[in-house]
């Protein structure tokens, strides 16, 4: 079972060029999964949060592509804060770990890259679930 150990910020190349900067991510090269699926969350109003859920095996990495965001991680002892504001930084989450998104700034983009297709039964939506997800 994953816990916060298995989490980090991971830089990602960053080539800086007068005409502007340039970033990339290559699979199993600066993450450690193959992407099958990626999702962008925007224009969040103000004080609003997304995420508040577990995935039992999806593995993700996300970043801030434009403005910045914070993402509460919890692995069911303790919560840690990643404040991502960088467009060349991502935050890799590992299966197994309750995590919420908020802080959004105005027009800030969440890009999320995740290891499997989208599938409700992946999902814990609730966290008396994920406590008890964590003691099998
Ligand atoms: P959800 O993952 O619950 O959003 P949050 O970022 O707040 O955790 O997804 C919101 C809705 O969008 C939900 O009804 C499922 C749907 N959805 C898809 O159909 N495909 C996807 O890849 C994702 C991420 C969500």
């Amino acid at each position: 079972m994953h816990s916060h150990k298995d989490i980090c910020i991971i830089n990602l190349p960053k080539i800086e060029d007068p005409r502007g900067n340039l970033s990339f991510i290559e699979e199993k090269k600066h993450i450690p999964f193959k992407i099958e699926r990626a999702y962008w969350i925007y224009d969040v109003p103000g004080g609003q949060m997304r995420g508040g859920h577990a995935f039992k095996k999806q593995e993700e990495f996300i970043i801030a592509l434009s403005g910045s965001f914070i993402i509460l991680v919890d692995d069911g002892k303790e919560q840690k804060r990643f404040t991502l504001n960088r467009s060349y930084n991502g935050l890799y989450i590992p299966a197994g770990l309750w995590r919420q998104m908020e802080n959004f700034s105005t027009n800030s983009l969440a890009m999320v890259l995740s290891s499997t297709h989208y599938s409700e039964d992946d999902y814990i939506r609730e966290y008396s679930d994920f406590m008890k997800f964590k003691e099998l």
